[in-house]
């Protein structure tokens, strides 16, 4: 039998090559692998209550990005993590098995209550609790994420090992899955990429902002002149080709060293790369956003599916817990 591959994604709207190089490939890669199930997380979402007029059409350009990247809903289950109650069940009971302390010490909840000192409610606490039960919800062994969950993951860990203890072996520890490219930094060259500080490309950009965004990249910061050598590893566009442009990295690397090649061309061969990489994924969005009632009904089609996976085990816990 395979293996079960989970991952969730937080729906902030469109994806950008951040979500997809740190994470989104191996969702696709890993379909044949593995028996796959990846989720849109709108419940995740609401921890900080943050644009939940667009919550809705978050999930939907989320939901069709996953589907341009090439999941294909013949292999692997995808679906909206609330049309399945579910989880809402086990959450509560998982939470009866994970000390505060843990929930407490969590890097990404510290950030957060700092930022945020108004708005620590008790669902952002919760929130790796939520993960944690995702995953176990639909047995998922493998779970392909970028860096940044780690902690979430290892604490996941820890939950099913505390909740073994407790109620007898239930649940298998679950394994993160990196990609060769688990943090991708923004155009800025200093912040992982992300949507909120606006230093990203979203995968369904057209070619022509794909262009300007990617010229707008810091590169280099100690290469003054066109003369400066130039510092490819110090340099997140290099980084950036060193995955788009594979062939020509060697040559690249040296002839940025001795000055050779100027950002600005470096960074036009970029975006040309990037919009060559992308068209096929783009191709493929516009196809399905011009057939909604498709998408809708993979959306539903999965939930079916996911829920049937997430009665079982919730069945399984219930009785382990004492509760039938
Ligand atoms: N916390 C993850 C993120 O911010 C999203 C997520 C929710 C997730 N549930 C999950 C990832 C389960 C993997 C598995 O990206």
């Amino acid at each position: 039998m395979k293996k079960r591959g989970f991952s969730g994604v937080r729906p902030t709207g469109r994806l950008h090559i951040g979500n997809y190089l740190g994470a989104g490939k191996n969702y696709v890669a890993m379909q044949d692998e593995y028996d796959c199930v990846y989720c849109i997380v709108d419940l995740h979402a609401l921890t900080t209550l943050a644009d939940t007029d667009k919550l809705q059409s978050n999930i939907y350009e989320a939901f069709l990005d996953l589907l341009a990247a090439g999941i294909d809903p013949q292999k692997a289950v995808i679906f909206v993590q609330s049309h399945v109650p579910e989880i809402n069940e086990l959450f509560t009971l998982l939470s009866m098995a994970t000390p505060l302390s843990w929930l407490l010490r969590v890097p990404t909840f510290k950030e957060k209550a700092r930022m945020h000192p108004q708005n620590v409610n008790y669902g952002l606490v919760g929130y790796p609790v939520l993960m944690a039960a995702d995953i176990v919800l639909y047995k998922g062994e493998v779970v392909p994420v970028g860096e940044d969950q780690l902690p979430h993951l290892e604490l996941a860990r820890e939950i099913v090992r505390r909740f073994n203890e407790h109620f007898g072996e239930t649940f298998r520890e679950p394994q993160a899955k990196l990609t060769n490219f688990p943090m991708v930094v923004g155009l800025d060259g200093k912040d992982k990429m992300s949507k909120s500080l606006g230093n990203h490309i979203e995968l369904a950009a057209t070619a022509e902002e794909t262009t300007k965004r990617v010229m707008s990249a810091v590169t280099d910061p100690t290469r003054k002149l066109r003369s400066d050598p130039g510092h490819p590893k110090a340099c997140n566009v290099f980084k950036l080709r060193e995955h788009f442009d594979p062939e020509c990295i060697t040559q690249l690397e040296e002839d940025c060293r001795m000055a050779r090649i100027g950002c600005v061309d470096c960074k036009r061969a970029l975006a040309e790369a990037i919009n060559c990489d992308l068209a096929p994924l783009r191709a493929r969005r516009i196809s399905l956003a011009a057939n909604p009632e498709y998408v809708r009904q993979v959306m539903l089609d999965g939930a079916m599916k996911a829920q049937v996976i997430a009665r079982q085990t919730l069945d399984e816990v219930k009785s382990k817990m004492g509760l039938i």
